[in-house]
């Protein structure tokens, strides 16, 4: 890897790493969209940060603020890979834990509802792939690893636990299956990397969970991107 690129949606959730490696934001890289730059080497591989940006003062979250950043991103840096982090929730049915880093082994979207055929469902649902070297990458530094499902509510209603669960999601995210779908029309290799805030099954408020646990999800979000990064560069 010589060129690797983070396409993360709340500043929170990279704010850590980007402070540890000292990438410097590029102003108006991205000019007239909101999405943001970081850049700088490491080890002599490239290391690009983007940001969503911001709307109407809060971090652009979701799944089209996700896909344009996505787009942009591989347009004007064509990375060899890259890398969505964030935070997710995760289910205490599956052993998860708050702050356990996992790393996606596939992309879906748990929220689209679209009646007709199998082209139609399966087209919806996405089940995007990731980098073909996630799995060996998690193996080798002792990640856990599951799927991430993708909608565009913090909450979970019963209609969206059903397709979570017919469909073996385990990591409940709002961006990660539109980062896939963007990677999925470019051919470029996608890697997940998401730290657990709230566990959709505790019977808690999320959103209470999801804000008591971010800054512990995130520095764990920095050490799991630190060892990663380490990692990549050493592949070169
Ligand atoms: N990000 C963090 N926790 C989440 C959840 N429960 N659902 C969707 N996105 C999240």
């Amino acid at each position: 890897m010589n060129n690797i690129c983070y396409v993360v949606a709340m500043r929170a959730e990279a704010e850590p790493f980007i402070k540890k490696y000292g990438i410097k934001e590029v102003e108006d890289f991205f000019a007239p969209l909101p999405c943001q730059l970081y850049e700088g080497m490491v080890n002599g591989m490239k290391l690009s940060v983007v940001l969503n940006g911001q709307q109407h003062g809060s971090d652009l979250v979701g799944c089209e603020a996700a896909s344009i950043a996505t787009m942009a991103a591989i347009q004007k840096l064509n990375p060899d890979l890259i890398i969505n982090s964030g935070t997710c929730g995760a289910f205490l049915t599956n052993g998860a834990g708050i702050a356990d880093v996992y790393i996606g082994n596939r992309a879906m979207f748990h929220d689209r509802r679209v009646p007709g055929d199998d082209a139609w469902s399966t087209q919806s649902i996405g089940n995007y792939p990731v980098w073909e070297g996630s799995k060996q990458l998690a193996e080798d530094l002792g990640f856990k690893t599951g799927k991430v499902t993708t909608g565009s509510s913090l909450d979970m209603q019963p209609c969206d636990l059903k397709m979570i669960q017919e469909n073996g999601g385990e990591l409940k995210d709002m961006e990660g299956a539109a980062v896939g779908f963007v990677c999925s029309l470019f051919g470029k290799p996608v890697l997940y990397v998401k730290s657990v805030t709230d566990l959709c099954d505790s019977g808690a408020e999320t959103f209470e969970e999801f804000s008591r646990n971010l800054g512990k999800a995130c520095e764990a979000l920095k050490d799991a991107n630190e060892r990663i990064i380490e990692h990549l560069s050493a592949q070169r």
